[in-house]
């Protein structure tokens, strides 16, 4: 994707919001039309359901957030490249339908991981917050299933599942939260002993009261509340459910392709120079 940054003539910087990951996220309307917010520095979230349900536009709106906030810095995996490829140039890591990519960063986040619980324990810390200015790591995986069960060797794809797992279960305190999707809400890519280390879940429409419960959690289905009775016509409408509550129905707001590339045009605004694509540190250099 080419950068579209380009400086005003006077060489003013536009002025606007920033968000931090600490705020609320927002994430669309509840049934009742209120609006739900989650706050993700120091919570993961799954998103599962059949294609078409509307996992990737929840995580570009969680992606657009993350761009927003001065004090993050995106991670993206994306098998298929063009779910979070807008975001590229504001992110660190862009991984694409590549195992050895993706493992590579997974293990440079483990030790980004591992570094900070040194230094929280130096300082005699068990969690980073705002005013460490340390910056949140949102690592957003886009289909599980294609890195844990379709590309590479059995042997790449354990190692993956097993990074991905320490870091959902490590990466909280950390302040390297994890929001990944999945549309094969089974126990083969999704065993209990993972799901539960997510705080946050989806389900968008599954086609059983099963999938249903591996996303949401055992027992919910029983209770009334399925992602099966989602009208398959009714994209972006999930069951959300945050530790500790009660499933909601929720319907997530939903960024076309222009708005995307707006915001993440002003974030790479924003974000100078702290993230560094190429084309627009040229410019600010040129312009300087
Ligand atoms: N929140 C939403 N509101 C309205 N339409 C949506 C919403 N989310 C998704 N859609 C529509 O559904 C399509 C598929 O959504 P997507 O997020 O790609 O599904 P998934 O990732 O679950 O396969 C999108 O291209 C869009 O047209
Ligand atoms: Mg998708």
């Amino acid at each position: 994707m080419t950068n579209t940054i380009s400086l005003p003539d006077d060489g003013r910087v536009p002025v606007g919001p920033a968000l931090s990951m600490f705020d609320p996220i927002y994430l669309g309307i509840d049934e009742f039309g209120q609006p739900v917010y989650i706050t993700l520095a120091y919570r993961n979230l799954l998103a599962g359901g059949e294609p078409g349900g509307g996992k990737s536009g929840l995580l570009n709106s969680i992606a657009a957030h993350a761009a927003l906030s001065t004090d993050t810095r995106l991670v993206l995996l994306d098998g298929k490249l063009v779910e979070l490829g807008m975001w590229e140039d504001v992110a660190d890591e862009f991984v694409g339908p590549d195992i050895h990519h993706a493992l590579a960063v997974l293990r440079r986040l483990q030790t980004v991981m591992n570094n900070r619980y040194a230094w929280l324990r130096a300082h005699g810390r068990r969690k980073l917050t705002r005013d460490d200015r340390l910056s949140i790591i949102t690592v957003l995986v886009d289909e599980i299933a294609f890195f844990s069960a379709t590309v590479g060797a059995k042997q790449e794809q354990e190692e993956f599942i097993a990074l991905l797992r320490d870091l959902v279960a490590r990466g909280r305190a950390a302040g390297i939260p994890v929001v990944a999707a999945t549309q094969r809400p089974s126990f083969d890519i999704i065993p209990t002993s993972l799901r539960d280390l997510f705080g946050y879940r989806a389900a968008f429409r599954c086609t059983t009261p099963n999938s249903s419960n591996i996303v949401l959690g055992h027992g919910w289905a029983e209770q009334g509340y399925t992602a099966t009775d989602i009208s398959p016509t009714n994209q972006g409408a999930a069951y959300l459910i945050a530790e500790g509550g009660v499933p909601r129905r929720i319907k997530v707001a939903y960024l076309s392709d222009a708005q995307i590339e707006s915001i993440a045009d002003y974030a790479a605004w924003i974000r100078r120079p702290t993230t560094t694509p190429a084309s627009s540190r040229v410019e600010w250099v040129k312009a300087a």
